[in-house]
Formats: C-alpha cells, sequence, structure tokens
C-alpha cells in the first residue's frame, strides 16, 4: 500500500517523518525520495539485522536519515533523541518482515526447518520454543485461540505438552498438522499457519507494543501531522480502531460519568472511517498484503493540553495478556546462540 501511504501522509518536501518500522526500507526510500534535501526520515526497527540492510539502502541521503534499533512503544523518546519536538508524519506497517519470514534461522517458517525463534529484536530474553516448551497446556490453548484464532487450539496445546521439548520449526510443524483431523486442514495454507502466527505475536509481545506505541505516536505528532497504521491481524486493526475513536473524543470519562471531570480535547480526527485495503492487482502481485487494512489520522490542530498525556494507554483499548510476564526457562531445553546455527522461520 505505498502509494496509499505516501498519500495520505500527505509527504511534502522538507517536511520530518517517521517510519516506524523500517524494515528493509521500502516505505522510508519512497518518503526520502519526496522529502530529501531538506526534510528528515527517523526509521525505527526492533530488528538490527533489518536496520542494516535499511542503512545500506538509504545511505545514499546521508544526513537526512536516522534510524534506531528501538521498539516503536518507545517512539516518543526516540524522536526527541534525534533533536525533534514533533513530525510531520508517523508510518507504521506491523507484522513480520519478508526478510524475516524468508530466512529460516530466524525461526518464523514452519516451511523450513530452523531454530524454534520468532524473536524480531534478538536481544530479548525469550524466544517461541521457551513458550512452546514451557507455557501450561490452558495458556498454550489460550494463546492459540486468542493469537491465532485456531479452532483447534485444545487439541493442538494437548499434542505440544505431550511431545514437548521442541528446538526447531519442523518438528512442531508437523505435531501441529497431526493434531489436526486432516479433513478440517486448511486449504491453500499449511495447517501449522495460525499456530505459528499466534507463537509470533506472543513471543514479540506485538499486541502490547502496539498499545503502548500508538498514544505515544499521537504525542509525537505536530499539529495536522498524520499517523497511517497498515495492520495484518483483527485484533491489532481493532487496537487501532479503538484507539483512534479514544483520542478522538472530547471527553474520556468512562460512560456514566456524571460530570466530565477530564477537561479532555480531542487529540485526533480519524480520516479513514473505514479502514483502507490493498487493490486486487496488489494482492495478486504480493498475495500476503490481502489481509492489510490501514487506518489514518490527523493530529487535531487546536489544542496542547491533552498532549502530555497521549503518552498514556486507555484503558478501554487494553486486552488481556495470554503471555506471563516472566516465563521460566524450559525444561530440557536449550536456546541456540543467537548467532551462527541461528534459527527463524516463515509462515
Ligand atoms: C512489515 S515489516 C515493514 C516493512 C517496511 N515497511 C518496508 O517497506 O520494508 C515490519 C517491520 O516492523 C518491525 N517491528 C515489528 N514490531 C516492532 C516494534 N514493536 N518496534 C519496532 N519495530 C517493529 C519488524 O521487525 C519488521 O522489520
Amino acid at each position: 500500500m505505498l502509494d496509499e501511504v505516501l498519500a495520505w501522509l500527505d509527504v511534502r518536501p522538507g517536511g520530518t517523518y517517521v517510519d516506524a518500522t523500517v524494515g528493509a526500507g521500502g516505505h522510508a526510500e519512497a518518503i526520502l525520495e519526496r522529502i530529501a534535501p531538506a526534510g528528515r526520515l527517523i526509521g525505527i526497527d526492533r530488528d538490527a539485522e533489518a536496520l542494516a540492510v535499511a542503512e545500506r539502502r538509504l545511505a545514499r541521503y546521508g544526513a537526512a536519515v536516522t534510524l534506531r534499533h528501538a521498539n516503536y512503544s518507545a517512539i516518543r523518546a526516540v524522536v526527541a533523541e534525534a533533536g525533534l519536538e514533533a513530525v510531520n508524519g508517523i508510518v507504521m506497517d506491523l507484522g513480520a518482515s519478508s526478510l524475516q519470514l524468508e530466512e529460516p534461522l530466524r525461526g518464523f517458517s514452519f516451511a523450513r526447518p530452523g531454530p524454534l525463534d520468532m524473536r524480531m529484536d534478538r536481544t530479548q530474553p525469550h524466544c517461541a520454543a521457551d513458550l512452546v516448551n514451557s507455557l501450561p497446556e490452558d495458556q498454550l490453548r489460550g494463546l492459540l485461540w486468542a493469537y491465532g484464532e485456531e479452532r483447534w487450539a485444545r487439541r493442538i496445546a494437548r499434542a505440544i505438552v505431550q511431545r514437548r521439548p521442541f528446538g526447531t520449526t519442523d518438528e512442531l510443524a508437523s505435531v501441529v498438522g497431526a493434531a489436526i483431523p486432516r479433513r478440517a486442514w486448511p486449504r491453500g495454507i499449511h495447517p501449522a499457519t495460525r499456530t505459528f502466527q499466534a507463537l509470533r505475536i506472543a513471543t514479540n509481545r506485538e499486541l502490547e507494543a502496539l498499545e503502548q506505541a500508538l498514544p505515544e505516536a499521537v504525542g509525537a505528532l505536530r499539529g495536522g501531522g498524520r499517523l497511517c497504521v497498515i495492520t495484518f491481524h483483527s485484533l491489532e486493526d481493532r487496537i487501532v480502531k479503538h484507539t483512534y475513536l479514544r483520542l478522538s473524543r472530547d471527553c474520556t470519562c468512562p460512560p456514566g460519568s456524571p460530570q466530565c471531570v477530564c477537561n479532555g480535547r480531542r487529540l485526533l480526527r480519524v480520516l479513514t472511517r473505514r479502514p483502507l485495503t490493498p487493490s486486487l492487482s496488489e494482492i495478486a502481485a504480493n498475495p500476503r498484503s490481502r489481509s492489510a487494512k490501514m487506518r489514518v489520522a490527523e493530529r487535531a490542530t487546536d489544542q496542547t493540553e491533552r498532549a502530555s498525556e497521549a503518552g498514556q494507554s486507555s484503558a478501554d483499548t487494553t486486552l488481556p495478556s495470554v503471555v506471563p510476564d516472566v516465563l521460566p526457562p524450559a525444561p530440557g531445553f536449550r536456546r541456540r546462540s543467537s548467532s551462527s546455527s541461528q534459527a527463524r522461520q516463515r509462515s
């Protein structure tokens, strides 16, 4: 949805923009083409390997680009550290990148054998194998159901617990496939697709990061600045939709409050009543884009009062986490070193 991103972000020469999921630098490059030489782009990614690729790709833009290894939940601090008070636009293109999905050593793919890793940020302590090998069966079931919408979650969780520990993607994929009755295998996708998606979301705490990031991103926009978020999962889209709605209300007091105590003024104007979706030709060229949804909002211009509150996350968008904060070390499982024999997967 590159053209849509550029149009909706209203990218202008000399402007300042953040690509909060810079990945291989595709969106960033297209933005830089339009803003250089006077403009500035900050690119954020939690994946140091993606940043190295983006760095090579964007090198010709010199000082117009600043790349940071960070979680996008820290977007406001990253913008401030880069010496900017606020920016004209922010794009977030969620999920995993092709770089991650297609490299077996990253452990995201059931299609190619590799270590069961799935960490976007390889400096984080816990990988997918830790979840698979240590979560109690009911938590595994909940995770597969909530994040993978996997109707066979109960059978899969039971099979995993009976067969663990797992060290590699292919071992797990074959046990998941065997746990689902053959006649119920989903058409056109590998039977382990939903399980792998759920594990990826949980391993990287993707929904929690998004919930924290959106108000931070709004806080980093100047008046009239725009936020474009592309999601690939219904739970992500729900978080974006609800956060936009909440921040576009004048009053954020709980429904039924006798009187307004927040003195709120809206921070956002939602520009897309319904999410934008890719064209049929884009889906044909890139089938992975089929579930993409983009929502765009604009920072209101007439108030600064609630700007400092923008960083607070809201109760009404919070989804319960199904993953414990501290995972115990998995019995009988040794994580491989994050260098040579490193694992990955692609869904
Ligand atoms: C779909 S890719 C983005 C591709 C990019 N738009 C391009 O044009 O190449 C998503 C990227 O977001 C990164 N990412 C996901 N969650 C993140 C987070 N919480 N903080 C920072 N980066 C994140 C991933 O590591 C991945 O590189």
